[in-house]
């Protein structure tokens, strides 16, 4: 991989550790972590996995390792089969250990249906326990599989408060959340006020279609501006990190 944005002095293989550092002037931050064609498709046949590769699976394992939190959508949940928690890596345990944090990030998944299999390893075997964001008129009987599976986190009624959940998160000393996906979720994330950072990783291929890009849903008023922090390439791919324009930098 090398680093082609800020320029480094000598082209060494960066440490995605210390490129894709959480700031530490925080204790809430929300990046998002997304994948798209070069034409912008933030699907390939209905998956995001058709978009990826070696190297961005490396982005996608070095992100989980510094998170606390990983906020995902309940239909990505669903497609793209999010069956396994987040595994502990041992390059990344003494760091983790360091900065307080628990052995892997737990992964916090949003819904108000709960049409979610909690029997599936992500609940059961998850060695940091898989948060489930909900709302409180959830239909009851899958809100007490879901109590009895793992943590709840109430976060309004009808539709969860995107904002407020973030916020309980990081209240809790989780406050390193990675955000990835999809695209409804994310374009609440934004809507809400807490995206903090977009990390996007440009897929060397073309689509067409009619794939969702990276956020969905109503438009945002106004958009919301971003600034190029970083900029790494491999095997075709750009990684960029954006941050949202006018936060305080890390
Ligand atoms: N390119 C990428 O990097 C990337 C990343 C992730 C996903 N994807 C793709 O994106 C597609 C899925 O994304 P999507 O945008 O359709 O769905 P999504 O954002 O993953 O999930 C939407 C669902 O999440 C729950 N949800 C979201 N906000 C909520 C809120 N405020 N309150 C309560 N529940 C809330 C609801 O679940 P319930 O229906 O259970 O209530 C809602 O139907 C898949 O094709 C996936 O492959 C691509």
């Amino acid at each position: 991989m090398r680093q082609l944005i800020p320029r480094p002095n000598r082209d060494v293989e960066p440490d995605l550790a210390v490129v894709y550092a959480y700031p530490g002037h925080t204790r809430r931050w929300v990046r998002a972590n997304m994948v798209a064609s070069a034409d912008g498709a933030a699907q390939a046949e209905g998956k995001s996995g058709g978009l990826s590769g070696e190297a961005d699976k490396k982005v996608f394992r070095a992100l989980r390792g510094l998170a606390d939190v990983i906020l995902v959508g309940a239909t990505t949940v669903r497609t793209e089969g999010y069956r396994q928690p987040a595994t502990p890596r041992e390059q990344y345990a003494r760091l983790r250990e360091a900065a307080g944090q628990a052995p892997a990030a737990a992964i916090a998944v949003i819904s108000a249906s709960l049409e979610l299999d909690f029997d599936a390893p992500l609940y059961r075997e998850a060695a940091v326990p898989t948060i489930t964001i909900t709302v409180s008129d959830a239909p009851p009987d899958r809100l007490a599989v879901a109590q009895e599976a793992g943590e709840v986190l109430i976060a309004g009624t009808g539709r969860a408060d995107v904002r407020f959940a973030i916020d309980r998160l990081a209240a809790s000393g989780r406050g390193r959340i990675l955000c990835e996906g999809g695209p409804h979720l994310l374009a609440e994330v934004a809507r809400v006020g807490r995206l903090d950072e977009l990390c996007l990783a440009l897929s060397p291929q073309l689509l067409a279609g009619h794939a969702m890009r990276i956020l969905d849903g109503p438009p945002l008023e106004p958009p919301l501006p971003l600034t190029l922090h970083t900029l790494l390439a491999e095997d075709g791919f750009l990684f960029t990190r954006h941050l949202v324009t006018n936060r305080a930098t890390p």
